[in-house]
């Protein structure tokens, strides 16, 4: 079955962005982006590059990892201001909210039903796997579903900020089994983890 991916980029001390929720790698943001994590990106995860950076670098691989983003209004909204209605032209595109009336972007699916719900729904059909970007909020909504974490961690705290999963998630602890690494010169590592399926009670 396919899996709910969260794949982040995350600070040593587990922030995915500042608190004022601007973006963290815009022209004015504070995230570094070294060549040798660029170079990554390009060839492991082309998929995942926005539509103009794509054309900026020249990128036309589909990839092979996903088919389907799932987004945050917050995290939607950054590139909405800049006059980018659909960031992820080479996906299908859904953004998580309440509020938005309508879509800004006929290729952009509007969501305002429940994110698990609909990500078992998304499950049920074949595919790739699916990529929650985020942002905190919905990945926190959408925590129970998450099959596995791609991890881009870097050499970066921040003290604050918005956290992995948001400030409103709920504690429930949960274990990862490492399945795969790759350290780069520059310091980030991106790890990933498959989540351990609780062991069944015994007698059950
Ligand atoms: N480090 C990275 O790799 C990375 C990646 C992506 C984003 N980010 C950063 O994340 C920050 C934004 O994160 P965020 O936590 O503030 O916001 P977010 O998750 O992007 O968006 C929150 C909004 O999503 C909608 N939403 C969330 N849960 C929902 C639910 N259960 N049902 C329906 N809609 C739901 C709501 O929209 P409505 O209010 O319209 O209902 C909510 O206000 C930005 O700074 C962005 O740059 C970082």
């Amino acid at each position: 079955m396919r899996k709910l991916v969260y794949y982040i980029a995350v600070t040593l001390d587990g922030f995915i962005a500042a608190p004022d929720g601007a973006d963290p790698t815009g022209p004015d943001g504070f995230w570094p982006i070294p060549d040798d994590y660029l170079r990554h990106l390009v060839t492991e995860y082309p998929e995942t590059l926005p539509g103009p950076a794509r054309q900026a670098l020249g990128v036309t691989a589909a990839g092979e990892r996903f088919d389907t983003v799932l987004e945050g209004r917050h995290s939607y909204e950054i590139g909405l201001k800049v006059g980018v209605t659909d960031a992820y032209p080479h996906l299908r595109h859904l953004v998580f909210s309440r509020t938005l009336a309508q879509s800004p972007n006929p290729a952009v699916e509007v969501v305002s039903r429940d994110p698990v719900a609909t990500v078992r729904e998304l499950k049920r059909h074949d595919g790739r796997d699916i990529w929650v970007i985020g942002g905190g909020a919905l990945a926190g909504a959408l925590y129970s579903e998450i099959d596995r974490l791609i991890v881009k961690l870097a050499p970066l705290t921040t003290g604050a900020g918005i956290p992995l999963f948001g400030h409103g998630a709920a504690f429930a602890p949960r274990t990862w089994r490492l399945t795969d690494h790759t350290v780069l010169d520059s310091g980030a590592i991106f790890l990933t983890y498959d989540r351990v399926e609780a062991e069944p009670a015994e007698g059950s």
